[in-house]
């Protein structure tokens, strides 16, 4: 395992004001958001969204690395450039997603387990011979009726440090995305203990696997009510419960902790973000960032809704709201800063 490269790499991941952008929704997932707005489901149209997200102008001003689909990483544009040369030359470090989905956990109704560990390693040589740096690996955690399980949170944190450590042995750095669910109508305090029990026994299986973990970057929920809960906690009770959660369960060597969005809308995402690091600047044993999907792309993709016209405005909403996040990431984000969306010129 080349130690310092891998930290090099997750350093680098964690670059001051910076965060990540996701875009390695599987096809499944991409077709099903192009379908809610109308957009072709074809290769074509996922390679020109991902080309468009990709010549955004300066979104490396704000974005530390992007996640990328085994599609994308075999696309060229429209001038034959290929995409993930796009992600190179903007100085962004490129990444991909590497499990091949969440499937129906045997025995659990109700439950998934994460898979793609077969010929993982195979995948690992070819990706870091084509750049790729990190891989991420996302396994989900639904609360509900007598879930979750402690077969579903031990398989699932059981094969993410199997993944890990295949990662680290091939030179990339594991992106560990244990994905507690947002929906349903628990209590913040029921998405806590979930997190929590999901997180511990996370690190127990990484720490079995000898995964270093100065090298490995986890992408965690954030601890929130449930969708559908009548109570609905404030963005400081967010940001505190969420903050005492991970200090008791995520080891100080971790190299960041990059959030996902789990569906919140962008501003909120946002807030909650910054007031975690307004509140705690200088006072956590990690940095904390994005690395969202939904938060940054929903309202480009809502203007760009597969029309070349759009283009220029779609790239601007990315821009305003990768932005807005990178505020976020230094506790410097305002409301006021979602009047102001400009790009430079
Ligand atoms: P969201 O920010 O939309 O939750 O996506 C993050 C991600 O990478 C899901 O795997």
């Amino acid at each position: 395992m080349n130690t310092i490269e891998l930290i090099t790499t997750a350093q680098a991941m964690m670059a001051e004001g910076k965060g990540l952008l996701a875009m390695d929704e599987s096809t499944g997932t991409c077709n099903r958001r192009f379908a809610s707005l109308g957009i072709p489901q074809t290769e074509e149209m996922r390679r020109q969204y991902r080309q468009l997200i990709l010549n955004t102008p300066n979104l490396g001003d704000y974005i530390s690395g992007y996640i990328l689909y085994d599609e994308t990483v075999r696309q060229k544009a429209d001038d034959g450039t290929p995409l993930l040369e796009l992600a190179k030359r903007a100085g962004v470090i490129p990444g991909i997603k590497v499990d091949t989905g969440a499937k129906d956990l045997a025995l659990h109704p109700g439950e998934k387990v994460t898979e793609g560990l077969d010929g993982l390693r195979e995948r690992l040589v070819e990706y870091s011979q084509m750049g790729l740096k990190f891989a991420k690996w996302r396994a989900v955690i639904t609360i509900g009726n007598g879930i979750p399980t402690r077969a579903c949170i031990e398989a699932n944190g059981h094969a993410l440090a199997r993944y890990a450590a295949l990662c680290q042995e091939a030179g990339i750095v594991p992106m560990v995305e244990p994905e507690v669910l947002m929906d349903g109508n628990h209590t913040i305090e029921q998405c806590c203990a979930a997190t929590e029990e999901t997180l511990h026994t996370l690190f127990d299986q990484l720490y079995v696997q000898g995964v270093l973990l100065e090298g490995t970057i986890l992408k965690p929920n954030m601890v929130l009510s449930g969708l559908e809960c009548a109570q609905q906690a404030s963005v400081e009770e967010v940001a505190e419960m969420t903050i005492d959660a991970f200090r008791r369960e995520v080891p100080a060597a971790v190299a960041g902790i990059v959030f996902l969005s789990g569906g919140q809308p962008s501003e909120l995402a946002s807030a909650r973000l910054n007031e975690m690091n307004r509140r705690y600047a200088g006072k956590l044993p990690w940095p904390v960032s994005f690395s969202f999907s939904r938060a940054i792309q929903q309202p480009a993709l809502e203007l760009w809704r597969g029309d070349a016209k759009n283009v220029a405005a779609a790239q601007k909403a990315l821009y305003h709201r990768a932005r807005c996040n990178g505020a976020a990431r230094r506790g410097e984000y305002t409301a006021d800063m979602e009047k102001d969306a400009e790009v430079p010129a």
